[in-house]
């Protein structure tokens, strides 16, 4: 008979408050119950996240979305197995509200304490029905509003970072970018949506750099775009009529769109096949990006054969509780528990 083991996760590195609690029996994974609260219409108007508004708005969420979650897995606190608290890289301000919250239960409760790191759970927010199922060594791409990393995963636990951004994070180009064209907060569905009106046409044959693309290593600069953007967007605000204007803007987001996901393509394939991996991941709030998961999916199919690629279902792209707690069990199986007395946020940790 295989053991079952609850988790619950718990996340807050930065505007969305989640928690999750998930079931592990034997190899099959179900998320029993998972909410998320995303303040992200409340930072809207101020074009970002501001980190105390959003530690005021942890500290109200974090407990009743942990009922809420327990509620929707039909269990009560006694019945989790081990809390999983993301304590870091993220804002300190809403790391600890998490951090605490995860301490105060263990300690209460006197079950064990997982830490998770943020980036980790997010490359293991691709595990769907079954635990233990990535093909290793898998090359994991994971972009996010605060990070673009290409990190190789030997094993569960074993990562090492082979590039990452000298600049601007992707999902941080995609919210500027569209600050810039004025298409509002968060930028990356906001700079999707505007690039579908494009068509795939360009009609004002919009060209954008690809920078870095012919580096020779894995690492990225976005910020070089972005200004690009800023410089297009004014020459075109100067020549065109109001109607033309619309068009170009549409187009301007295509031509970043299509700019931003070559080069992280182009380098996640050659980053697979320099390590041989057998599986590509692609992970954080940037790969609900349509444009990416399908030019990513399809240069692996045709580059890579054989090579499976993995990506989250689309409640999973964000930040959430659920890839915590995932990422947890497998922190709990091999008992590297945290001191819940002396847990602290780490809001600079490095996976690798
Ligand atoms: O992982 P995440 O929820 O939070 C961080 O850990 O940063 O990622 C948020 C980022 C934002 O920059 C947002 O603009 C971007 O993910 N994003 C997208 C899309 N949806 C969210 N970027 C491009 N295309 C999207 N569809
Ligand atoms: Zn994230």
């Amino acid at each position: 008979m295989n053991e079952t083991i609850k988790i619950l996760g718990l996340e807050s590195s930065c505007d969305e408050t989640s928690a999750a609690v998930i079931e592990v029996a034997g190899d099959d994974l179900k998320c029993l119950g998972s909410v998320i609260s995303s303040q992200v219409n409340v930072h809207a108007k101020y074009g970002g996240v501001v980190p105390e508004v959003a530690a005021r708005l942890h500290i109200e969420k974090i407990l009743p979305l942990i009922k809420e979650s327990l509620k929707n897995a039909n269990c009560e606190l006694k019945d989790i197995d081990a809390i999983a608290a993301c304590s870091g890289p993220g804002l300190i301000s809403s790391l600890i509200i998490g951090v605490e919250t995860g301490k105060t239960l263990a300690v209460a409760l006197n079950k064990p304490l997982i830490r998770v790191n943020h980036i980790e759970g997010h490359i293991l927010s691709v595990e769907k029905d079954k635990v233990g199922q990535i093909k290793l060594p898998a090359v994991a791409l994971v972009v996010s509003g605060g990070h673009t990393q290409l990190i190789l995963m030997k094993d569960y636990g074993e990562y090492e970072l082979i590039g990452g951004t000298r600049d601007d994070a992707a999902g941080e180009a995609f919210d500027k970018a569209a600050k810039i064209l004025d298409l509002g907060y968060p930028g990356g569905p906001a700079i999707s949506k505007e690039a579908m009106k494009a068509g795939g046409k360009n009609e004002f044959d919009i060209k954008m750099p690809r920078p870095m693309l012919e580096s020779g290593d894995f690492n990225f600069s976005f910020s070089g775009i972005k200004t690009a953007v800023l410089y297009k967007w004014n020459d075109l605000k100067k020549n065109l009529s109001e109607h033309q204007l619309e068009i170009a803007k549409a187009d301007l987001a295509f031509e970043f769109q299509q700019a931003a996901t070559e080069v992280l393509v182009e380098k996640s394939i050659q980053a697979a096949e320099k390590y041989g991996a057998k599986t590509v991941i692609l992970a954080g709030g940037v790969s609900a990006n349509k444009t990416l998961r399908e030019f990513l999916g399809k240069a692996v199919s045709e580059r890579l054969p054989g090579v499976e690629f993995r990506f989250p279902e689309m409640q999973m792209t964000g930040d959430n509780a659920a890839m915590i707690a995932v990422a947890g069990y497998y922190h709990y199986k091999i008992k590297d528990f945290a001191d819940p007395l002396n847990l602290t946020a780490d809001p600079n940790w490095e996976l690798v």
